[in-house]
């Protein structure tokens, strides 16, 4: 578990974030939503260490917080942008150098497998890849680690509906191993596999709840796109025909279902 207590960051004489507090589990899916300029990437430099908050704490109950941090990864958000070895293998390899030929070779294997992508692809020079596969081989050059923790700040970004489907895929192999933190200003891909939500919006953090506790009506008032099965169910559920606002596909039909009894 990691808990942030009040966190604050200035810079430029500006205050971009403002006494966040939220908490995020181990081994579940934890998605940091907020509307463009909440704060989020801010917040998760400052969780990973990159940068450091004016005040407030992490606190990690299970030990030192700079540790978790040196285990943490980090999938930036167009991580294919900063690509620099002649092949795929090189690529995802070379921050593991020294864990020695044969474990390097099983983790590089594990980690593109992980991604759903062949083994030839390993010979390939990264320049000639599709936008997805590099996406894909960017996160295998994290994964390749074996962090306790990832971070994705908006892996769904630049992606079209199969890409975005494939991340998912890809986070739904990592779920319950690994405990994930996905940024992203829109629920719609992860609304049916994400365990924790943190809203937030001009700095600061709305709710920190459970996936079945969320609140709708503050998702809305901080301007993110709503799921439209959801924003019919929390109509419907106003109107008192919906027992519940329901968060996936399935749990709309059985509302549905409900209404004709
Ligand atoms: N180094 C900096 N100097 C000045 N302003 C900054 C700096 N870093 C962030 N900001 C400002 O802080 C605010 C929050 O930025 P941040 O990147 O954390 O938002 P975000 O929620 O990740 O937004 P997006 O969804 O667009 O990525 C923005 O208004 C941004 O311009
Ligand atoms: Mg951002």
């Amino acid at each position: 578990m990691l808990i942030l207590k009040n966190i604050s960051y200035s810079i430029a004489g500006k205050n971009i974030l403002k006494s966040v507090s939220c908490e995020f589990h181990a081994r579940m899916l934890s998605v940091i939503l907020g509307p463009s300029g909440a704060g989020k990437t801010t917040l998760a430099r400052i969780v990973k260490g990159f940068i450091h908050q004016d005040s407030g704490e992490i606190i990690f109950p299970r030990g030192d917080v700079k540790d978790i941090q040196k285990r943490m990864g980090f999938v930036f958000q167009f991580p294919e942008d900063a690509f620099f070895a002649e092949t795929v293998y090189d690529e995802i390899a070379y921050g593991i150098r020294n864990f020695g030929l044969d474990e390097e070779k099983k983790r590089v294997k594990e980690a593109v497998h992980l991604v759903g992508l062949s083994q030839e692809i390993l010979n390939r020079d990264p320049a000639t890849l599709s936008y997805g596969e590099k996406r894909r081989i960017a996160i295998s050059s994290v994964v390749v680690f074996n962090p306790d923790w990832i971070m994705f700040d908006e892996p769904f970004s630049g992606l079209d509906w199969q890409g975005k489907n494939a991340m998912k895929k890809i986070l739904m192999n990592m779920k319950g191993k690994t405990s994930i933190m996905v940024i992203t200003h829109d629920l719609s891909p992860l609304v049916d596999i994400f365990d924790w939500i943190v809203l937030m919006n001009r700095g600061t953090t709305i709710f920190s709840l459970p996936a079945e506790r969320i609140l709708w009506d503050e998702v809305e008032t901080s301007g993110v796109n709503i799921p439209f099965h959801i924003k019919v169910g929390m109509e419907l559920k106003k109107e008192n025909l919906f027992h519940n606002i329901p968060l996936t596909l399935s749990e709309f039909v059985k509302e549905i279902k409900g209404l004709s009894r």
